[in-house]
Formats: C-alpha cells, structure tokens, sequence
C-alpha cells in the first residue's frame, strides 16, 4: 500500500511535469482567439484550457519513452490525444447525452457558449486532432487511432452508454460500455506513443492488454467517484450516473464489489507489465495513480 502511494505520487509529479509542458503546446496547436470564426476559437481553448489530469498525453509520452522514442513527432500526438479526449468530453455533456454543468472546475462547453458552439468547437477539435496526427507520418497510428475513437471505440460505447439508461444491464454490458467509452482511447493513446517509438508487434500487443485493463479500472474508479465523491472534489457533476440511472458497476454490483474489481483489475495490469523487458516504472506509477485518485 505504500509503495502504490509513492508511485502514484511519482505519477502525480509526472503529470504536473506533462501538463506545463503541453500548455505551450496546445497554445502553438490551437487557433488564435482573434482569429475568426472567434467564438469557435474561444470554446475550443476554454475546454482544453479548463485543465483536467491529462492523462493521455502522459500516457502517450511515457510509452513513447519507454520503447525509446526520438524526435518530436510525440508531441503533435500527444496533444492530439487530449484533443480527442476534450472533444469527448465536450459532446459527453450536451444535453442530448449526459446534460451536465460543470466540467474541469467550470461551466461545460454548452452552458458557456450554448449548444450549437459546443458542438461545433467538439467537432473541431477532433479533426484538428486528426491533422495533428498526420504531422506523425505514421498512417497505422492514425488507422488504429480512429478505429478506437469510432463506432468500434468510444462513439460505440457512448451510443450504448445513453442507450442503457434507465434498464437493467448485465454486466458484460456494462464492460461493454466502459471497454469503448473510456478504455479504448486509454489503450490507443499508450499504443501511439509505443508504435511512434517504433515498438514491435510483442511489445504492442502487450501495451494494449495493459492499456485495456487499466482503462477499465479508470472508468470503475470513475463510477466509484460519481457516488463518492463531491462536485466541489470532481470538478464535474456528481451524482450524475444516479440521476440518468447510468449502467454503472456500482449499479450492478454495488460500491464494494466495484471497488474490489477496481483493485483486481490494477494488479492484473501491472502483471501485464512484468512480461516486457524495457523499463516500466513510469507506466506502473500512473497505474497507481488511476486506483488510488480522488478526481
Ligand atoms: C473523464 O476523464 C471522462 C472519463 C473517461 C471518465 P478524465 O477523468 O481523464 O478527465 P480530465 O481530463 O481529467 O478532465
Ligand atoms: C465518459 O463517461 C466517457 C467519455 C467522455 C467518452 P462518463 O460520462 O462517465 O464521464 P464523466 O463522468 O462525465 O466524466
Ligand atoms: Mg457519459
Ligand atoms: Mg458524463
Ligand atoms: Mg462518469
């Protein structure tokens, strides 16, 4: 237990050190407030700049330096990821899907700057993402990219998501959800930063399973929050999985089952890890941290 804190600290340090960095990065990636259309502009920025842990970008720089990556194609990535992500955040919230108010601390998109924007900066986020990637030259990062953000990633698992409201779900389904609303660009951002190394096909395939079952611990650990904790602490609507009656795991299987998956999950990942020969310190520590965080 001690040692999983100090990793999730070092994780914690890791993420600060990501975040600094890819502020810059995002300011030279997105377009100018005074450029026109203006508005676009400003709720573009307002989402990617309201914070959040930016976890993907880490995951994809970590990766990316753990398979030994050279060069500064990682960086058009990784804010790429956190594009993505921010996209699927902003339209997560609409009220069409999960009619939320806050989000990283501040007023969702759509209360900010109304719907319409809202949709629209989502949009234009993810195809600048798309266009960022391309500066990669790595067309097999971008396939495998899209096929996890699409109707076989998350869109499938959000679809499925709002679609489970209010019914009784097994929890096949439930895994269903969570494997592509959240795993799937988890699992993609660790995979890009890995074949942007130039990782071999061994190496992926095992990124992926830690990618995969890492990502779903942080979609449990998400549905634990919901109910845990506060919006003050989340930053983001609480309680909004019992209000639209969400497939959760809590739902399914209670708080202290979930909690338990939540555990098993973690060190089913972390033994993923112990097949690979390159350093793993820092992808441990960031496992850590998804299971132990209060946001
Ligand atoms: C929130 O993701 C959406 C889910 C997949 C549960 P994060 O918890 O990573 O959100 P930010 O990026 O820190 O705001
Ligand atoms: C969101 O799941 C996953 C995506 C945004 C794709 P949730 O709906 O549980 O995420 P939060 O709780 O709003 O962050
Ligand atoms: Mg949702
Ligand atoms: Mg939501
Ligand atoms: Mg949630």
């Amino acid at each position: 237990m001690q040692k999983t804190k100090e990793q999730a600290e070092t994780a914690h340090q890791y993420l600060e050190d990501i975040s600094k960095k890819m502020e810059s990065v995002f300011d030279r990636h997105l377009p100018p407030e005074t450029e026109i259309p203006q508005n676009l502009h400003k709720a573009m920025r307002y989402s990617m700049f309201a914070g959040g842990k930016r976890l993907r970008p880490a995951l994809v720089t970590a990766a990316f330096d753990m398979f030994g990556g050279k060069g500064d194609s990682v960086w058009y990535a990784a804010s790429a990821l956190e594009m993505f992500h921010t996209f699927s955040l902003i339209h997560d919230d609409l009220p069409c899907i999960d009619n939320d108010d806050f989000r990283r601390g501040k007023p969702t998109a759509h209360k900010q700057f109304g719907e319409g924007t809202a949709v629209l900066a989502g949009d234009a986020l993810c195809i600048l993402a798309f266009e960022l990637m391309a500066k990669t030259g790595n067309a097999k990062a971008i396939e495998i990219l899209a096929r996890h953000l699409g109707t076989y990633g998350m869109i499938g698992g959000e679809i499925t998501d709002i679609e489970s409201e209010g019914k009784t779900v097994t929890i096949e389904m439930v895994d269903y959800i969570h494997y592509h609303k959240t795993a799937a660009l988890i699992e993609a951002s660790l995979i890009v930063g890995a074949r942007l190394a130039g990782a071999n096909e061994t190496d992926l395939s095992v990124i992926q399973k830690f990618g995969r079952t890492i990502g779903l611990a942080f979609q449990v650990v998400d549905d634990i929050l919901d109910i845990i904790s506060t919006t003050e602490a989340l930053g983001k609507d609480a309680g909004s999985d019992i209000e639209k009656k969400k497939a959760t795991y809590p739902s399914v299987i209670g708080l202290e089952a979930s909690r338990e998956k939540a555990q098993a999950l973690y060190r089913e990942s972390i033994q993923v890890l112990d097949t690979l020969p390159q350093n793993t310190d820092i992808l441990r520590a960031i496992a850590a941290f998804i299971i132990t965080r209060v946001n």
